[in-house]
């Protein structure tokens, strides 16, 4: 892949996105775009993204019809392998999404799955099929790595939803998806991209547990060497920003970048109806 064209991003409208992210991601940032969008850099080359997770902001990003190349990653192999397969066989894909059923006793049998023994197709649209109908939308993986969340509870689940799949294969057409340690965008992104980095957030207590996403945990070491990243990728002229914790910790890492203090609305107890606004940062190298 080239470098790519230098495309504006001023005139986004988050409003107008076209393609949804396929999967519930804990942490997935829908309700912070209206903050992201505006603080883009006004032109850029390549979009790497190296913690994609639901990847809200590749989407919308994708969705307008800019040439550019995308490079996205993540260390969850189930969660790479759902792109890769949309991406190169979403036809498979929906075949094999259309024959899952909402019923608890079947979900977990399609959760006992060795995922080793089904094909590529077979094995996204069983993640997408337990994204859609296990417990809050979580993915979570116990220490031998099996996906261990229990049966949800939903009026009536999309789990085939043709049409995102198909934009989102779409979108994915043009991307770079690859399982691999965020640190490695040092070696793919270059003077005039543009990197995102959304990585597990540093905990706002000492008993807060965000960083399980899987069974690779997400240390105070990590939050470091990512900072390192950032400002290598800084110094070599490559646009980054990063969104993290409002903490005093990651207020101090980043202290020598531009800290925006952003606020996404979420829920911040199970009761309904219980939810506050809590403020995050969105950090820019530029
Ligand atoms: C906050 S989520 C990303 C949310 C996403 N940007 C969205 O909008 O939905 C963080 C992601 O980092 C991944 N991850 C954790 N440690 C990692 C590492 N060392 N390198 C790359 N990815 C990692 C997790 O698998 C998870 O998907």
């Amino acid at each position: 892949m080239g470098d790519g064209v230098l495309t504006l991003t001023s005139e986004i409208d988050p409003t107008a996105v076209k393609v949804r992210p396929v999967l519930k991601w804990v942490g997935g940032k829908s309700r912070l775009l209206p903050e992201i969008l505006p603080r883009l850099p006004a032109a850029f080359h390549a979009y790497h993204e190296p913690f994609i997770g639901g990847g809200a902001l590749f989407f919308s990003l994708g969705a307008q019809e800019t040439p550019r190349n995308f490079y996205l990653s993540d260390l969850n192999q189930a969660l790479i392998e759902v792109y890769e397969a949309l991406r190169d066989c979403v036809d498979d894909v929906i075949m094999f999404l259309r024959q899952h059923e909402y019923e608890s006793a079947y979900y977990y049998q399609i959760r006992a799955l060795d995922p080793q023994r089904l094909s590529l197709p077979e094995r996204a649209a069983r993640v997408l099929y337990l994204n859609k109908t296990c417990y809050n939308g979580l993915y979570r993986e116990n220490k031998s790595g099996q996906f261990n969340v229990p049966f949800g509870r939903y009026k009536n689940p999309n789990i085939c939803d043709e049409p995102n799949l198909r934009a989102a294969s779409a979108v994915l057409s043009r991307a770079q998806v690859e399982q691999r340690h965020f640190s490695t965008v040092l070696e793919t992104a270059r003077s005039g991209d543009f990197v995102y980095f959304d990585p597990p957030y540093y905990p706002l207590s000492a008993t807060a547990n965000f960083t399980a996403y899987s069974r690779y945990g997400f240390s105070e070491q990590d939050q470091i060497v990512l900072r390192d990243v950032f400002a290598e990728l800084t110094k070599r002229g490559v646009y980054t920003m990063l969104s993290n914790s409002d903490t005093p910790f990651i207020r101090e890492l980043y202290a020598d970048f531009n800290v925006h203090t952003v606020f996404a609305a979420r829920a911040i107890n199970s009761k309904a109806g219980a939810r506050g606004k809590i403020s995050e940062v969105l950090v820019c190298g530029y």
